[in-house]
């Protein structure tokens, strides 16, 4: 008899893809998401709609910020893992709104944490994020020390990250932190990059690169993400900070030339101030989740630029 897990974000594009693996695997699969519309929330209700077919998923609208309906849920359906993805997730958006990142992204992670001590779980997963690294030196490590964020994003997912540890500290929930390196693939949120591109250059629209386009990102295929997930879901952990990247930086304008010959249609590209918040390159060294979780990311880039692309046209 598999676990009870609590996936909060569930509707959303990492939160779907893993509770549908969830499923597979067995889990009774307990869903948190409150729709925001931080984007358009109907694509939420698409990204949920396989799950909710499965006999062991249930789906529950609401908000982390609601201890009293986290206490309940926590009560009611036993729950033994937490998986805490819910948050606000844009890089950039976050200096536009900071305080309504503070609220979802540090008082939400504090709320899940404390209804891992008053009902006891296994583990406790917490999505954190490659930004915590800020402008540091490239290959990151979860050793490196972290100097300065970039964002009120990376600060809100450095201070969850902090929060997690002291939890860990008090009441020794097994705790494993994964740093996720700009995530991709079916379903990818519309405000992302190779979402935004491959929309423009299908429609003949201008493609906005922000700098000269030589800022590189470890984008890394949603399903190693949620194999990395899975594996720490297992893993015999402590309290452990973990990279779940693809060890494989590509510049922007790199990216912009594998969408066009994907899509055989060539981007107007339209050259745009670098963007506050955004930090010139990050890159994963993986080694430390390979040691714990047997991590090794199977996707390359072209390969699941292609799979988007496939998603991307069935819905357009
Ligand atoms: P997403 O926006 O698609 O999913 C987040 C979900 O959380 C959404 O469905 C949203 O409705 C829900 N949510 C937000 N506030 C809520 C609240 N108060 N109560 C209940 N639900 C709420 O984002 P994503 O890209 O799937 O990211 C998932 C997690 O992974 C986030 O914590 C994000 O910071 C982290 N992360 C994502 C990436 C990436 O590249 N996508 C990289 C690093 C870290
Ligand atoms: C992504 C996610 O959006 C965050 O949720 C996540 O926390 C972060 O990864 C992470 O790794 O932790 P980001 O790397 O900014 O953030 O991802 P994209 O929005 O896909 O941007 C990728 C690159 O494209 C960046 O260099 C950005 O400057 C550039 N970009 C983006 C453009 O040039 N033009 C655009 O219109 C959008």
């Amino acid at each position: 008899m598999k676990s009870n897990i609590l996936v909060t974000g569930s509707a959303g594009f990492i939160g779907s893809h893993l509770c549908e693996r969830l499923l597979q695997l067995g889990y009774n699969v307990i869903g948190l998401d409150n729709f925001r519309d931080n984007y358009d929330p109907l694509i939420k209700r698409e990204n949920v709609h396989s799950a909710l077919e499965h006999p062991s998923y249930k789906l529950v609208e609401g908000n982390i910020l609601d201890a009293d309906l986290v206490d309940r849920l926590m009560k009611q359906h036993n729950i033994d893992i937490l998986v805490h993805l819910a948050a606000l997730a844009g890089v950039r958006n976050s200096i536009l709104t900071p305080l309504d990142y503070v609220d979802t992204d540090i008082k939400g992670t504090v709320i899940m944490l404390e209804a891992c001590r008053k009902y006891g779980v296994s583990k406790f997963i917490f999505a954190s994020s490659s930004s915590v690294y800020g402008n540091g030196t490239v290959p990151f490590r979860e050793s490196n020390n972290l100097i300065c964020q970039a964002s009120p994003y990376a600060a809100a997912k450095y201070s969850g990250e902090l929060l997690c540890k002291t939890w860990h500290q008090l009441y020794s929930i097994p705790t494993v932190c994964l740093r996720f390196f700009t995530v991709y693939g079916p379903r990818q949120r519309p405000d992302m990059a190779i979402h935004i591109f491959t929309k423009a250059i299908s429609r003949g629209l201008e493609v906005g690169i922000y700098g000269d386009g030589s800022s590189s990102r470890d984008y890394t295929y949603i399903d190693d993400v949620v194999d990395g997930i899975v594996a720490s879901i297992d893993c015999k952990c402590a309290f452990e900070l973990l990279n779940i990247g693809n060890s494989n930086a590509v510049d922007v304008l790199t990216l912009v030339r594998i969408i066009e010959s994907k899509l055989q249609r060539q981007a107007h590209l339209r050259f745009l101030p670098q963007q506050p918040g955004d930090v010139p390159k990050t890159l994963a060294n993986i080694s430390k989740a390979a040691n714990l979780l047997g991590y090794s990311p199977k996707v390359k880039l072209e390969d699941g630029i292609e799979r988007f692309i496939s998603w991307y046209r069935l819905k357009n």
